[in-house]
């Protein structure tokens, strides 16, 4: 049987866990970059949680008092929480793109976003404007002695792990070319079998079409390209993820359509023009990563999907384990994205996929109504069968609404352990840290940075992950806006 853990009360409003007008101010700009040991501690850092975090995210949701129309259009700015000896630095840098350059010494927007951010002027300003200023604001990993900050429709930015300066451009030792994209999506084979059973680091890029390209790259441990395949799908493709297991990368093309001429005309984003079409399956692509298997596609009833939490291989199924919506989420052109009304949007829920790939048979079962995002899993277990997955989740156990809480799956039991914020806190997307030398699955640390409506502070707040209780709560100085995803080394620098 399946049961649910609270680990904290319930909020004190009756209908609603969170007030609106405390998340919205999560999408402050923060334009100051800051360095400091954080001394304002509730609880132990523990002593053996030792590296680094890192975050990327919106820093500037304004150019000059101008909003962006969506946070996914806002300026990329990293933080570095380091872990050393019990203490814990912190640290934030924009990413010094050439766009946020020129608009930072323009004082004015000058590039439209790919999610409805215009120049000012109205359509006429904007008409046939197809620049795209690539604004490094998704991921950031560090990885063959590189921290890249990612934006998947372009190339990475190169920032120095110790300052966070950004460096500059970076084209995988001359792999990719100018404009090239480079998914926001690493996934870390943690041993791969053409690398003697060493890590590797798997990433796509996605030129869309008429037809499709994906192109698969594999970097070894020093960052080389070691493997790089390219493969035509049919159809307009908008794939933000993907999952891996030894032998595939999977990919869930989703039904849509795009009609590029109010972009060309200058009055939508790029990404205001794709429609879900949600009268059509969506297609699960899997791509051999090594071998001369053709690629398959399967049809599935899956909704609309930005992140899968993982895939793997078992008893000659292949598992894939997904955050679903029934509908995209967007925001109407024209609607104020921090008047959202979440309870009229369809929840991200987790669902698990099981496929056969000799009958082409699929298993849709959804695990669990709970609206949630981000699904992470431990770093060993990446394309392997995992027994825990945790990710953010809403407070209330059905229905929309922002997440303040991280929950934990246990695949074994059924179980699931809870831990909230409710009703000031909004949390980010959870990291899960081993403990070094531990082969115990839940034997670490999940960090989320946890953002409080009320103070208008943010505090990196770390779990036990067994229990999923806190051990500690860094509070910052500040606020960090809304940010999307990170990833954590055991690596410290510059501290
Ligand atoms: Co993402």
């Amino acid at each position: 049987m399946q049961s649910t853990q609270l680990n904290q009360p319930a909020s004190t409003s009756p209908d609603r866990s969170y007030h609106l007008d405390e998340w919205s101010k999560g999408y402050r700009s923060l334009q100051e970059e800051h360095d400091y040991w954080i001394d304002d501690i509730e609880g132990q850092i523990p002593p053996d949680l030792h590296g680094t975090l890192f975050r990327n995210g919106p820093g500037l949701l304004d150019i000059n008092g101008q909003r962006v129309r969506h946070p996914f259009d806002g300026d990329g700015m990293v933080c570095a929480i380091t872990f050393q000896e019990g203490r814990a630095h912190f640290r934030n840098r924009f990413v010094k793109t050439q766009g946020y350059l020129e608009e930072q010494e323009a004082g004015k927007i000058l590039y439209r976003g790919v999610f409805g951010t215009q120049k000012v002027g109205g359509w006429l300003a904007n008409l046939l404007d197809t620049r795209l200023k690539n604004i490094a604001n998704t991921n950031v990993i560090y990885w063959g002695g590189k921290l890249l900050a990612l934006w998947e429709a372009a190339e990475p930015h190169r920032l120095d792990p110790a300052t966070l300066e950004t460096l500059g451009l970076d084209y995988l030792d001359g792999t990719l070319k100018p404009g090239s994209a480079f998914a926001a999506h690493p996934r870390v084979d943690p041993s791969c079998a053409l690398e003697d059973g060493n890590p590797c680091l798997v990433n796509f890029a996605i030129k869309p079409g008429l037809s499709t390209s994906i192109t698969i790259y594999e970097l070894d441990g020093s960052g080389k390209v070691v493997r790089q395949h390219s493969h035509a799908v049919p159809g307009f493709a908008f794939i933000h993820d993907f999952a891996i297991t030894p032998n595939y990368c999977i990919f869930f093309q989703s039904a849509v359509s795009f009609n590029p001429l109010p972009y060309l005309l200058g009055w939508k984003g790029a990404g205001e023009c794709i429609t879900v079409r949600s009268d059509q399956p969506s297609r699960a692509i899997f791509i051999p990563r090594h071998g001369s298997e053709p690629v398959q596609i399967i049809p599935v009833e899956a909704g609309f999907i930005f992140h899968h939490a993982n895939a793997f291989e078992q008893d000659g199924k292949l598992y894939v384990d997904s955050i679903c919506y029934a509908q995209l989420p967007s925001v109407e052109p024209g609607a104020d994205y921090l008047a959202v009304k979440f309870e009229k949007l369809d929840p991200g829920q987790l669902w698990r996929f099981q496929f056969d790939l000799k009958t082409q048979q699929v298993v849709p079962q959804l695990v669990d109504p709970r609206c949630c995002e981000f699904p992470v899993v431990h770093p060993d277990r990446v394309g392997r069968p995992n027994r825990y997955t945790y990710m953010g989740a809403a407070h209330a156990p059905s229905g929309n609404a922002p997440l303040q809480a991280i929950l934990k799956q246990d695949w074994e039991t059924g179980d699931r352990l809870l831990w909230s914020a409710a009703p000031h806190g909004f949390v980010s997307e959870p990291v899960f840290v081993p403990r070094p030398n531990s082969t115990i699955e839940d034997d670490g640390w999940v960090l989320t940075l946890v953002f409080d409506g009320q103070q208008e502070r943010s505090e990196l707040v770390i779990l036990d992950a067994p229990t999923l209780q806190p051990v500690a709560r860094l509070k910052l100085k500040h606020h960090v806006p809304y940010g999307l995803h990170g990833s954590f080394t055991p690596h410290c620098f510059g501290v």
